[in-house]
């Protein structure tokens, strides 16, 4: 039985389907009401069924969030990005860190799909990262500040928004305005195991700090009965 539920405030809902089997996947896929819920397709499960599984979600109607976070040289990334265009999806991301030629060749490569074109969203710093992994990667200075140089630049390069942890993402809206969208992943109930995840928040937080999307995984699909967790999390940011 899919979950329908009327919720239209933000911040939405994407669902990240992290799985390394299809049945398992569509077990979660079939709870969903395409009219409320989007698709996240991450790197694991586009490695094992690639763009056969992406059409046969935008069958069921879904909307699709390619999750691959291109990062490669401004040539390569605008293949790619065409590539990835074509499928008909809905949002695709690209890391920041790439660089402004990369990511304004990324903005180029789907110039030409018009009204048909993917959001196009640049990664800051992954959820799981903590500052003090910044630094041993020569990074010196705070997730904050690093965070605001990439969401600046994305912005500049015409990306229609970030893939931002939450605590940094409130400050970021406020300076880059509404337009630019807010793709929060990391998001947890206070119960919930964080798993891998560091910088995390909850959905209600994610809601007074006015982002756009939040990104659920393990928090939905793991859960004993998902259908339920779904149920808890809307209530919450209704
Ligand atoms: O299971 P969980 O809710 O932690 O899933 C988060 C999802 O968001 C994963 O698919 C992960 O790849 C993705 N993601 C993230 N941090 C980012 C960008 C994407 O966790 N900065």
């Amino acid at each position: 039985m899919v979950l329908n539920i009327n919720i239209t405030a933000s911040p939405k809902i994407i669902v990240a389907l992290d799985f390394y089997e299809k049945k398992t996947a569509m077990k979660i896929v079939d709870i969903l009401d395409p009219s409320i819920f989007y698709l996240k397709i991450g790197k694991e499960m586009f490695t094992i069924l690639g763009y056969k599984f992406i059409k046969e979600l935008n069958q069921l109607g879904f909307s699709i969030f390619l999750d691959l976070k291109f990062h490669d040289i401004p040539n390569t990334v605008f293949n790619a990005t065409k590539a990835a265009a074509d499928l008909g999806i809905w949002m695709l991301s690209i890391h920041a860190s790439g660089g402004k030629k990369m990511l304004m060749s990324a903005k180029k490569a789907v110039k030409s799909f018009k009204k048909q074109a993917p959001l196009l969203i640049a990664v800051t710093a992954l959820t799981s990262l903590k500052e003090k992994e910044l630094h041993e990667i020569g990074v010196n200075m705070s997730l904050y500040e690093y965070i605001l140089i990439l969401s600046k630049l994305s912005y500049n390069c015409g990306l229609d928004g970030i893939v931002c942890p939450g605590k940094e993402a409130k400050k970021i809206k406020l300076l880059l305005g509404d337009q630019f969208k807010i793709v929060t992943p990391g998001v947890r109930l206070s119960t919930d195991n964080l798993y891998d995840q560091s910088n995390i928040i909850t959905p209600v937080q994610a809601k007074e700090s006015r982002i756009d999307y939040i990104v659920i995984g393990r928090s939905i699909t793991l859960a004993k009965c998902p259908k339920k967790k779904l149920d808890v999390i809307i209530k919450s940011i209704r």
